[in-house]
C-alpha cells in the first residue's frame, strides 16, 4: 500500500514514526514492540526523523555520555519543530527508555519540546499518552493555559507490560530477540539499571515458548533470550514448577526451525551447573558467551558489589571450556572504579591474559547520580582511566585478531544478515558470533551457508562462500 502523508481529503491518512534505538539489545527488542504498538495506530515507519509525525528516543542512561547525547539530538528536535509548526504541520517528540526513567520531569523541564517522557515498563500505554499529547497540543495552539508541558508515564505499573503488548512481528534475516527477564535486583555500586528497569522479573515460560514459536514461524532461525540478568531467569511453568534459563534453552532447542540459540547478558552468580552442562549439550546453543567480569581484582570486585571473586569467575571459563572446548568468551571492563589502583588494574590485565577474551566491551568509570559508586572516596583521575582504557583495549585488541585468524583456514556455517557496503557482499556470523563478509547473493540473506573463512582482522573475518548445488550466484 501506498502512504499518502498529507493526502487531499477523503483519502487515507497514514502517519510516520522514527524511532532512533540508544544502548543495550533490550533496547532494540522495545523499540520494535513500541512500533508494534504504533502500527494498528496507523503509523508506519520512517527512515528518517526528517520524514516523521512522531520521533522516539529509545535511551540508554548506563553513562553520563550515553544520557548527554539524548540532549544534544533533542535540541536538533525542537528546532525541526519549530521549523514544521512554521509551515503548519507537527512534530511530535516522545523519549523512551532508561533516560526516560530515570529522569522523568526534568527532561521536560530541560527540553519543553518534549510531549511524551515514556519509562520502559509503559510502552504499551503508548496509544493512550498519544492521545493525551495531542488533546494537549490542541489546548496549547488554541491558547489555553496549562499547568505543565509534557505528558509522563514513568510508573512501574503492577500489569506486566509484556501482557499487554502486541505479538512481535520484527524478524530480520534469520535472527529475533526474544525478551525473557527484564531488570535487576544485584545493585552493582556503579550501576543505574535496577534503578531504570526496576525489580526482576521472568516472563512465565508459556508466553516465551509462544512467542518463540511465532518468531521461528515468522522465519527466525536464531533466537537470542535477552535479560538484563538473563542467567537469573525463574519462570513459572504451566505446572507451577519453576524454570532455570538452562531448562527453558533445553525446550526452546526442541522447537523444530530453531538452528541456533544464544542469550545475552549473564552474570557470573548466576552461571549455574545446569546451563554450563547445556553449553556442552544443547547443539543449538552457540559456542559463545558474553559474561561480563568488569575487574580482575578482588578488593574492587567487592567495591563493586559483583559478589563473587575473581576466582569462581575462572573457575566458571574452566568449567565452561571442560564441556565446550571451543567456546568464544567476550565480556565487559570498567576502568577506573574508585579507588582502583595500579595494582587492582594489573590484576585485571592478568585475568585478561589469562582468559583470552574473543571479543569485549570496556568502558572508563562514569559517575553516575544517585549510585553508591558516584559517592565513594578516591575517583580515579581522568587521564589515569584513559591511559588504563588504552593500555586494556590494546591487550583485548590484540586477543581479539588472534582469535579471529586462529579460524582462518576453517569452513564454517555463517548465518547471513545483511548486504555490505560494497555490492555483491553479504554479512553474516559464525557460531562464535564474529562478522564475516563474503561475495555472495542477497537471496542468501536469512540463511546458514558453509563458508570458508579466508582473512582476520580485529573486529571481522573475510570468507569464500562454499558454494552448493542451488547456492550459485544469479
Ligand atoms: N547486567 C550486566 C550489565 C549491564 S550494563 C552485568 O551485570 O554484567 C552493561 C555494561 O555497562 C556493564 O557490564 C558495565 O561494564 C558497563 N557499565 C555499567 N555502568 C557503568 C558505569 N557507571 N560506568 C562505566 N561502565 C558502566
Ligand atoms: Fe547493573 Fe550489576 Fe545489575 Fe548488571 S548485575 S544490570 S551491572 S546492577
Ligand atoms: Fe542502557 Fe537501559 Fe540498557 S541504561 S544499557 S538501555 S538497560
Amino acid at each position: 500500500m501506498k502512504d499518502v502523508r498529507t493526502g487531499s481529503e477523503g483519502q487515507c491518512q497514514r502517519k510516520r514514526v522514527f524511532i532512533r534505538t540508544y544502548g543495550c539489545q533490550m533496547n532494540v527488542y522495545d523499540s520494535d514492540r513500541m512500533a508494534d504498538v504504533l502500527r494498528p495506530l496507523g503509523y508506519a515507519l520512517a527512515d528518517t526523523p526528517e520524514q516523521a509525525d512522531l520521533v522516539v528516543l529509545n535511551t540508554c542512561h548506563i553513562r553520563e555520555h550515553a544520557s548527554e547525547k539524548v540532549y544534544s539530538e533533542l535540541g536538533r528536535l525542537r528546532d525541526a519543530k519549530a521549523e514544521r509548526r512554521a509551515e503548519g504541520g507537527d512534530l511530535t517528540i516522545a523519549v523512551a527508555g532508561c533516560v526516560a526513567q530515570a529522569e522523568g520531569e526534568e527532561i521536560v523541564k530541560r527540553q519543553p519540546a518534549v510531549d511524551i517522557v515514556v519509562g520502559p515498563q509503559a510502552y504499551h500505554r503508548l496509544p493512550e499518552l498519544l492521545a493525551e499529547a495531542a488533546r494537549k497540543s490542541a489546548l496549547l495552539r488554541a491558547g489555553k493555559r496549562l499547568p505543565g508541558a509534557g505528558v509522563l508515564d514513568t510508573e512501574f505499573p503492577a500489569e506486566s507490560k509484556f501482557d499487554h503488548l502486541p505479538s512481535p512481528q520484527g524478524v530480520r534475516a534469520g535472527s529475533a530477540f526474544l525478551s525473557i527477564q527484564e531488570g535487576c535486583d544485584k545493585f552493582c555500586t556503579f550501576c543505574v539499571v535496577p534503578y531504570t528497569r526496576g525489580a526482576e522479573y521472568s516472563r512465565p515460560v508459556s508466553a516465551v515458548l509462544a512467542e518463540a514459536r511465532q518468531l521461528v514461524e515468522a522465519g527466525a532461525i536464531e533466537l537470542t533470550l535477552l535479560g538484563q540478568n538473563v542467567n537469573a531467569y525463574h519462570g513459572e511453568a504451566p505446572d507451577g514448577s519453576t524454570w532455570s534459563l538452562a531448562r527453558l534453552i533445553r525446550e526452546l532447542a526442541e522447537i523444530e526451525g530453531v538452528a541456533r540459540l544464544r542469550y545475552t547478558t549473564s552474570h557470573p552468580r548466576d552461571m549455574d551447573d545446569d546451563l554450563i552442562r547445556a553449553h556442552g549439550d544443547v547443539p543449538q546453543l552457540m559456542p559463545y558467551l558474553h559474561l561480563p567480569v568488569q575487574s580482575g581484582s578482588d578488593r574492587i570486585l567487592e567495591a563493586m558489589n559483583r559478589r563473587h571473586g575473581r576466582d569462581l569467575f575462572l573457575g566458571i571459563v574452566d568449567r565452561l571450556r571442560g564441556v565446550r572446548p571451543d567456546l568464544a568468551l567476550s565480556s565487559d571492563f570498567i576502568v577506573g572504579f574508585p579507588g582502583e589502583s595500579d595494582a587492582d588494574f594489573d590484576d585485571t590485565m592478568r585475568l585478561i591474559d589469562q582468559v583470552g577474551f574473543a571479543s569485549a566491551f570496556s568502558f572508563k568509570y562514569s559517575r553516575r547520580p544517585g549510585t553508591p559508586g558516584a559517592a565513594l572516596q578516591d575517583q580515579v583521575p581522568e587521564s589515569v582511566k584513559s591511559a588504563r582504557l588504552a593500555a586494556l583495549q590494546a591487550l583485548l585488541g590484540r586477543q581479539a585478531r588472534e582469535f579471529n585468524t586462529s579460524k582462518v583456514g576453517a569452513t564454517v556455517p555463517v548465518l547471513f544478515a545483511e548486504a555490505g557496503r560494497k555490492p555483491g557482499q553479504i554479512i553474516g556470523k559464525t557460531p562464535w558470533l564474529q562478522s564475516v563478509y563474503a561475495e555472495g547473493n542477497p537471496r542468501l540473506i536469512g540463511r546458514i551457508v558453509d563458508v570458508r573463512l579466508i582473512e582476520g582482522h580485529p573486529n571481522s573475518l573475510a570468507g569464500e562462500i562454499v558454494t552448493g548445488p542451488y547456492e550459485v550466484a544469479a
